[in-house]
């Protein structure tokens, strides 16, 4: 693929490794993309502005404060880039992006950056290990950081270990390959669920289940990926750089789900949503005293997948979820049908380490032809894109 007339942000930190990006600028260069440089003080240590601006025939940038120019640079920089690269990224400005802090220019550009950032750390093994910068990791991959992990093998530092920054060719596949991703699902639009719903019974108290929303956070991460326009109506408070709409009851959801459906080319159901709620809604706390027993009267909450696809159009697609503890791909055949969905993903939440609340799960896709499709456990990340790439019949991609 060629990367003429993309826009790149190389971000360099003080690192070792900050060598190694030159050979990196110069493959961007050969293939076509525009790179800008942006260092953080502390790199000028490691790499002259002179070669980074050679190799990139850019100026370089590296001062917060410019009063040459009207806009702040932080700002004009994030606006005009696709893709920020931050390499290599050190232990210290990880925790610094990762906590939001944005004490430098490269790390304003960062907060300010509304699209992909790709981070190649490199550092010492056991800073690699150190849990606090694992959790930072870990905290921006939540946050749809793409991070390429550093390799195993000799350091800069005299240790042997996991912190040695990826191979180069790695981190230009990568580049490369985010763009092509960005081409899979662009102009798609996609309508995701996800979480659980609570019913109030009164200010305190309310029927809920046990779905975290991992797995509808997952796809609509992995739609935002494949360049799709996603809008996400979950019951988790989440920030995202796509469209995330907070609900909380099933009518809340259900009011949403309804506003957004008819301009969705493809619906996707994975929240758990309350089957009943309360009748009445105590507006005070209800009180123990007095009382040996209290029924709550319940009342059947709108089915939202089946009423959405009782009004699909022949060009929308609904995806329903099924959360089944026995006879798994009996019931969700069986809700297939009845609910006249396109493909329904079952999965069996009796299983140990899996399913709700659990980062992992496995499960079976069933087509309306009821040609099933089974995933095996791994992480809902990785099954977000299977299971995307099957609904959207993506051939030979490997998110690798
Ligand atoms: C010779 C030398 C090599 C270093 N290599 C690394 C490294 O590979 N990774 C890292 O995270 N920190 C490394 N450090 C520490 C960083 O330079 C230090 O944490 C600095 O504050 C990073 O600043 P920055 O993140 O603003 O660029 C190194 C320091 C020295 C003196």
């Amino acid at each position: 693929m060629s990367l003429k007339n993309k826009k790149i942000i190389i971000g360099i930190t003080g690192g070792i490794a900050s060598y190694k990006v030159c050979e990196l600028i110069r493959l961007l260069v050969k293939n076509g993309a525009d790179v800008r440089v942006i260092l953080t003080p502390n790199a000028k240590e490691f790499i002259t502005e002179t070669t980074l601006s050679t190799l990139t025939k850019n100026p370089v940038y590296c001062e917060q404060f410019n009063p040459k120019e009207w806009k702040p640079e932080h700002i004009s920089l994030a606006d005009d880039t696709d893709l920020f690269v931050l390499v290599p990224a050190s232990a210290n400005t990880i925790g610094k992006i990762a906590n939001g802090i944005c004490d430098n220019l490269l790390t304003s550009v960062v907060a300010a950056f509304s699209k992909d950032i790709i981070l190649a750390p490199a550092m010492n093994c056991n800073m690699w290990e150190n849990s606090f910068i694992q959790q930072n990791i870990k905290k921006l991959e939540q946050h749809n950081y793409q991070i390429i992990r550093p390799e195993s093998g000799n350091l800069a530092c005299g240790y042997e270990g996991v912190g040695r920054l990826a191979d180069v060719q790695t981190i230009f596949d990568a580049i490369v390959k985010n763009f092509e991703k960005k081409k899979l699902l662009s102009g798609k639009k996609i309508l995701i669920t996800a979480g659980g719903t609570k019913e109030p019974i009164d200010p305190v108290r309310y029927i809920g289940n046990h779905s975290s929303g991992k797995m509808g956070i997952a796809i609509a991460d992995a739609a935002y990926n494949y360049g799709a326009d996603v809008a996400l109506v979950s019951t988790v408070d989440i920030n995202k750089p796509y469209s995330v709409v907070k609900t909380n009851t099933a009518l809340e959801m259900y009011e949403s789900v309804k506003g957004h459906f008819s301009s969705a080319d493809v619906l996707i159901m994975t929240a758990a949503v309350a089957d009943f709620r309360p009748v009445d809604f105590c507006k005070n706390k209800i009180k123990k005293e007095k009382k040996d027993a209290l029924v709550v009267e319940l009342v059947k909450n709108p089915d939202i997948l089946k009423e959405m696809a009782a009004i699909k159009t022949l060009q929308q697609t609904v995806v329903g979820f099924c959360a089944e503890s026995e006879n798994v791909t009996d019931y969700a055949l069986k809700k297939l049908d009845e609910k006249n969905l396109d493909f329904i993903v079952a999965n069996d939440i009796s299983l140990p380490d899996r399913g709700f609340n659990s980062d992992y799960n496995e499960v079976t896709i069933i087509d309306k032809n009821k040609k099933q499709y089974k995933l095996a456990k791994q992480a809902k990340q990785e099954l977000a894109y299977l299971i995307l790439r099957y609904i959207f019949k993506i051939k030979d991609f490997d998110n690798g």
